[in-house]
């Protein structure tokens, strides 16, 4: 079946390309992906895939009835928003809309899955199981993958797979990860409220711009006596606002940020941490807070079975040298591991990165990909899926 997958994804190589040029020079903001998804649906359909609209809001779900007798359904997952960039490549596909562009890859992700979907459903007939295709919109602001659950998505699914374009990974090369691969990302508002006062006079007020640097300090020096160093955790305070004069004690200060971990008895514990921490600065002083930590979305927890099956898939298709076991995870984010929640499964990185050329980080306005990577991720992604009910059991 591997040499039929790769004959196909060859032939339909240009249309892909012109796809993705589609996509990259009409980004759309997250929960607003409405063209992307019209656009999306048409080459669903027109592929032969029973399609559902505005599924997850601007989400698009496509499926392909096999005639197989495995019950197993698989769920195949791609995001389809941009980011708020100016893009800065130069190129002749570059996003035509101002300030505006796809510098996380997604335009890639959803070429990858519109090609897999082509791909399986020429090939539905040799397809032991149902497969879904699940296009989500808004990843960027974590919200998509709820919605896309919220509307049912993941009934009767048994495993799901994704990709995410990596630019240190050479275009042409997968990498794979056991185990964990993103971190639990949680947002963070802690307001400090002191009195305000004459700034000659700091005795008779509560100032709540010098309690609020303590509470920044302290939080970063507690990480490294507190916590379990083999356990990573990461707190960046990226918001400060307070005060409104020079010569003013501030009765205010609102600090944001974000707390990224990778343990899950770690995340659980932080935000009865953060509030112990900031009480107990708050306190002597007199002043009083309030923390908003809210939750966003945990740790991509891979399923051992799922990355082994994505591993040998693309092993065959691309020799050892093709594919990278990836030692670490990243403390990145990722609302893929929502889906994770209700069934198994894994995330594995597409090798984009440029030959002889400048390789840009993800949401950089010059971020450009190998365009060769596309059918790369096709075809890793349609073999992998048609091994599935043949390799997990
Ligand atoms: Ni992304």
């Amino acid at each position: 079946m591997l040499p039929r997958i790769k004959d196909l994804a060859a032939t339909l190589s240009p249309r892909l390309i012109e796809i993705h040029r589609h996509l990259h020079s009409h980004p759309e903001l997250s929960g607003q992906e409405h063209q992307t998804s019209a656009y999306v649906a048409g080459v669903l359909s027109s592929s032969g895939l029973h399609i559902r609209e505005t599924v997850g809001k601007t989400g698009v779900v496509g499926e392909i009835t096999a005639q197989g007798p495995d019950p197993r359904l698989l769920a195949i997952r791609a995001d389809m928003d941009a980011l708020p960039i100016q893009e800065a490549t130069g190129l002749e596909y570059a996003s035509r809309r101002p300030g505006i562009m796809h510098a996380c890859g997604h335009d890639v992700h959803t070429t990858v899955g519109l090609g897999t979907a082509m791909i399986l459903s020429h090939l539905r007939d040799s397809l032991p199981g149902n497969i879904r295709f699940l296009f989500q919109p808004a990843e960027e602001t974590a919200q998509g993958a709820r919605w896309m659950i919220q509307d049912g998505v993941m009934e009767n699914v048994s495993a799901i797979l994704s990709l995410h374009v990596f630019p240190s990974v050479p275009a042409g090369s997968v990498a794979v990860r056991y185990g964990a691969l993103t971190a639990a990302a949680d947002n963070l508002e802690i307001t400090i409220i002191g009195e305000s006062g004459h700034g000659a006079r700091p005795h008779e007020a509560i100032d709540a711009i010098w309690i609020a640097s303590q509470v920044i300090t302290s939080l970063q020096q507690a990480i490294s006596r507190t916590q379990n160093p083999l356990r990573p955790v990461v707190l960046t305070i990226g918001q400060i606002k307070g005060g409104r004069a020079p010569n003013v004690i501030a009765d205010q200060v609102r600090l944001r940020g974000t707390v990224r971990s990778l343990h899950p008895e770690t995340s659980a514990a932080l935000p009865q941490w953060v509030e112990e921490i900031v009480a107990s600065i708050c306190r002597p002083y007199g002043a009083r807070y309030d923390i908003n930590y809210e939750r966003g979305v945990p740790t991509v927890q891979n399923s051992h079975q799922l990355s082994q099956l994505i591993e040998v898939a693309a092993q065959e298709a691309w020799g050892y040298e093709g594919v990278q076991v990836l030692p670490e995870p990243s403390l990145g984010s990722e609302d893929f591991s929502l889906y994770l929640e209700h069934a198994p499964g894994a995330m594995f990185r597409l090798g984009v990165g440029r030959k002889d050329k400048p390789n840009y980080p993800l949401h950089h306005p010059q971020f450009a990909v190998d365009e060769s990577a596309i059918v790369t991720g096709v075809v890793t992604m349609a073999y992998a899926a048609y091994r599935y009910w043949h390799q997990c059991s």
